[in-house]
């Protein structure tokens, strides 16, 4: 529980921020990078964590990473890579982020070998990697469970299988990809995700010349090759930034002008905001979000897997709909376990109830076991300021969302997590005028209050 933000409610945010590239793509892209001993850049690159846990693992394996910040160029060279002798050290990295799973591919590639420690990452569910780890034994590796993690081998190499997910699950169809890139032989993955950031890094393997075609009925066909090459791309803009943003300037009867933002992949978050009673405007260079006054409505909304309605826009969205009349209802189809940042919200005045069953849409997997996957939503309900502790990444960033909307001040500990996917968050803030103090505690106990 890292970093205390003092956030004095109660006043519209206004004003332009920028994004740049989404944490969700630039992970994978560097891992794609030790598809080669040869050079890669990449650019818009955000300042956020998860590049660095990345760029640490990867150097871990003997890869040199250099990031250039203010250009948001990362230039990735893995030559000759070799497993980390400091398993400790890859384990507390591991403990904060899903990625390291997805240096299988790669690394049986080049080393007929690879260690995967315990992963970590947000706990919105049970997050199991059974769709991973089939795929890799299916393409021959064969898994070894050590004490802190998974040790996996591929003495003759990997060789493509059909493959058909249980659900069109993001990590495992990047995990296919990686693996049958330069599988001997050709891989059909159907029922795989297809969101942008998926279709972005086909883009860049297709750059460092693997064979890649996707279908409009969820099938990808990887032909494999013997060898890949570097590659030079610009990461496309992180849209759950953009929706949070967005979400922050409807919550808090706010104006942002999101730099960066593109429409297109964010159709059915901007249908949604429209129906909200939120107002935006698209030009060439950004999004602009506001709350054109009068009062919000409630809404019907279920989260779904591309091209459906992000799980990760959900959480923000929630504390919008706080100020919405009448009833919203939600169902989170794609982790069973994301509501639980709710609980400080009805502290805060909030009227949320949560469901075991499929509210207002279609039955999901989820129905019937146990899993309070389903949330009503009764407003509008003034929002009073209250302490609160960061649960997740998108839930901390909607507790900062709702402390911002409420009246009185609000204490948000555990802030820093938020800088894993949000890039400089307190200075975005205080651009956009919010009261907001950053609070750290000193070795000796005192405390001093200063910005992130
Ligand atoms: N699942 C399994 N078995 C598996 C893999 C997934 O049952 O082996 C289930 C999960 O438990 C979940 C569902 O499938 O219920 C979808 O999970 P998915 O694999 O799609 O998620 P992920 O790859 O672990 C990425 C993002 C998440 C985002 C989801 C869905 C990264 C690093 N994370 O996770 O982002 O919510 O896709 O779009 O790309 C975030 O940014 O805050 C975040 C959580």
């Amino acid at each position: 529980m890292v970093g205390t933000l003092r956030v004095m409610g109660g006043k519209p945010l206004g004003g332009e921020i920028s994004v740049r590239g989404a944490k969700n793509f630039v992970s994978k892209a560097m891992v794609a990078s030790l598809l080669t001993p040869e050079t890669s850049v990449l650019r818009n690159v955000p300042l956020i964590r998860d590049v660095d846990i990345v760029s640490e693992l990867m150097k871990m394996h003997g890869a040199s990473v250099d990031y250039d910040q203010e250009a948001g160029v990362l230039t990735m060279t893995p030559g000759q890579l070799h497993l980390p002798d400091d398993v400790v050290g890859m384990d507390m990295l591991a403990g904060s982020s899903r990625i390291p799973i997805l240096f299988a591919g790669p690394l049986l590639h080049s080393l007929g070998e690879a260690f995967i420690p315990d992963l970590g990452g947000c706990h919105i569910g049970g997050r199991p990697v059974d769709f991973h780890v089939n795929v890799l034994e299916d393409f021959g590796a064969r898994r070894i469970q050590e004490d802190s993690g998974m040790h996996l081998v591929a003495e003759h190499g990997l060789r493509a299988k059909p493959v058909h997910l249980p659900y069109p699950s993001v990590g495992a169809t990047e995990q296919t990809l990686f693996t049958a890139v330069m599988a001997e032989g050709i891989t059909e993955l159907t029922n795989a995700a297809v969101e942008p950031e998926i279709m972005d890094l086909i883009a860049v393997l297709q750059k460092m010349g693997a064979i890649i075609s996707v279908d409009t009925d969820r099938t990808i066909r990887i032909e494999g090759v013997s060898q890949l090459h570097g590659y030079t791309h610009t990461a496309l803009p992180d849209r759950i930034e953009v929706g949070s943003w967005a979400s922050a300037a409807l919550a808090t009867h706010g104006d942002i002008y999101v730099r960066g933002a593109e429409q297109k992949d964010m159709m059915s978050f901007l249908n949604v905001y429209r129906k909200v009673g939120g107002a935006f405007q698209v030009d060439d260079d950004g999004i602009r979000f506001w709350h054109p006054g009068g009062a919000l409505h409630s809404i019907s909304l279920e989260t779904d897997v591309h091209p459906g309605f992000m799980t990760d826009w959900q959480q923000p969205l929630v504390v919008a709909l706080t100020q919405a009349d009448g009833m919203s209802i939600v169902h989170e189809t794609v982790y069973e376990n994301r509501f639980g940042f709710t609980k400080s919200l009805v502290d805060m005045g909030a009227h949320i109830q949560l469901y075991r069953e499929c509210l207002g849409g279609s039955p999901c997997r989820f129905g019937r076991r146990n899993f309070y996957h389903s949330c009503v939503i009764q407003g509008a309900t003034p929002l009073q300021a209250a302490d609160v502790v960061v649960p997740d990444l998108r839930g901390g960033f909607s507790y900062l969302i709702a402390a911002l909307a409420a009246q009185g001040t609000s204490m948000v500990y555990g802030v820093d997590l938020i800088n894993r996917g949000y890039e400089h968050f307190m200075q975005k803030l205080e651009n956009l005028g919010a009261r907001v103090e950053k609070i750290d505690v000193e070795a000796n106990g005192d405390i001093v209050v200063g910005s992130d």
